[in-house]
C-alpha cells in the first residue's frame, strides 16, 4: 500500500511541477547538527569553535514544514548525523519520526567514523574519498581503515559510497570505483566534483581534468561497473550549461533556515557546482530514461 502511494505520488508531483510549473520540493536535507568528529579538507560546513546541535522538536517542526512542502524523502546530514542525540533520542529516532510523519524513505549521509551498525535508515552514503591514504589525505589519518571496517560490521544491505573528486584524490578514481565493485558491504559509488565553497577552491579541478574523469566514469558505467551516476546526468556536469531544477531538494541548514534552492546557488556557485546530483535533476525533468530508472533504483 506504502509503495503503491509512492508510486502514484512521482507521476502526480512530476505533472505539478513539470507542466504546471509549481516549485514543489522532493527531497529534504536536513542538517541535524554541525558537530562532526572530522576536518575534512574540502569541507567548510562542520564547527569549527562552538557546535549548533538541533533539538528533537526543533527537527520534528522541519520535518513536518518539509512534508507540508510536498517533499517526501529526507536525508539526514552533518556535521556528522550518528553523532546526533537529544536525551533518549538518537539518529534512529530521527529516521522513525520521519517514518510516521509519512516520508517515504528516509537516508544517512555518513564519514564512517564511528559504528554505525542498527542504523534504520533505508538507505546509506558513505563518503569515500578514494582508498587508503587518498581518502586519509582528505579525511585525516586511519580514517579509512575506521570506514572499511564500519562497513563491514554495519550489515546494511543499502549502503552505496560517495567520492568528492578534488585535486586531493583524483588519482585515485579508478581504485574507489574497483572497490565498490568488489566489496560486498557496498551496493554502488556515486562520484560528484569538489564545489569550491570558500576555503576550499584550491582543491577544485581544472575543466579538463574533470572531463576527462567524466569520460573515464561513464566508461567504467557501460561495462557494467555499480556506478549511481546516469550517463545522461554525468555528460551535463561536463560543462555545467544546463537549466538548473536544484528546487527538487530543499535544504535545511543548522540555523534552522529553509533554503528552497542549495547554498551554492546562493554563493553564485552553479557554474562550479560539483554535485552530480544537479545534473540528474535536469535529465529528470527532461524525461532521460536512464536517469529516471537510476533514481527510481535509488530512491524505491
Ligand atoms: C557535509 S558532509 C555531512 C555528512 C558526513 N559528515 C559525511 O562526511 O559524510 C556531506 C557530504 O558533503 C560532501 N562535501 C563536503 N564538502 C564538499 C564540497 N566542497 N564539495 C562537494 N561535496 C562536499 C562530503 O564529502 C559528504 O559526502
Ligand atoms: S566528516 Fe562530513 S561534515 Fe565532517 S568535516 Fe568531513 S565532510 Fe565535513
Amino acid at each position: 500500500m506504502k509503495s503503491l502511494r509512492s508510486f502514484l505520488y512521482l507521476p502526480a508531483w512530476f505533472v505539478k511541477t513539470r507542466v504546471f510549473g509549481k516549485k514543489i520540493p522532493l527531497q529534504t536535507v536536513l542538517f541535524v547538527s554541525d558537530q562532526c568528529n572530522l576536518r575534512c579538507k574540502h569541507c567548510c560546513v562542520y564547527a569549527q569553535k562552538s557546535i549548533t546541535k538541533k533539538s528533537y522538536e526543533q527537527i520534528k517542526e522541519e520535518l513536518q514544514y518539509a512534508y507540508g512542502l510536498g517533499s517526501r524523502f529526507v536525508d539526514f546530514e552533518g556535521g556528522e548525523p550518528t553523532l546526533w542525540r537529544d536525551g533518549e533520542h538518537d539518529l534512529n529516532s530521527l529516521i522513525r519520526l520521519a517514518k510516521e510523519i509519512g516520508f517515504f524513505s528516509t537516508t544517512v549521509t555518513t564519514n564512517a567514523v564511528m559504528p554505525f551498525h542498527g542504523l534504520e535508515a533505508d538507505s546509506i552514503w558513505v563518503s569515500m574519498d578514494g582508498v587508503g591514504p587518498y581518502h586519509d589525505r582528505v579525511r585525516g589519518e586511519g580514517v579509512f581503515d575506521r570506514l572499511v571496517r564500519n562497513i563491514e560490521t554495519c550489515g546494511h544491505p543499502h549502503l552505496s559510497v560517495n567520492m568528492v573528486v578534488s585535486k586531493l584524490n583524483y588519482e585515485s578514481l579508478d581504485d574507489a570505483i574497483e572497490f565498490a565493485r568488489t566489496n560486498p558491504h557496498i551496493r554502488s559509488i556515486s562520484i560528484n566534483f569538489l564545489t569550491p565553497y570558500p576555503g576550499t577552491e584550491s582543491h577544485q579541478l581544472d575543466w579538463d581534468t574533470r572531463r576527462a574523469l567524466i569520460d573515464k566514469v561513464i566508461a567504467y558505467k557501460k561495462r557494467g561497473y555499480p556506478i549511481m551516476n546516469s550517463v545522461s546526468g554525468l555528460k551535463l556536469m561536463k560543462t555545467n550549461q544546463f537549466k538548473k531544477y536544484c528546487w527538487i531538494s530543499n535544504f535545511i541548514t543548522v540555523d534552522g533556515k529553509n533554503h528552497p534552492d542549495c547554498g551554492g546557488s546562493e554563493l553564485g556557485l552553479c557554474d562550479q557546482c560539483g554535485f552530480c546530483m544537479a545534473g540528474e535533476m535536469h535529465s529528470v525533468m527532461t524525461l532521460r530514461p536512464d536517469t529516471i530508472l537510476a533514481g527510481l533504483k535509488l530512491r524505491m
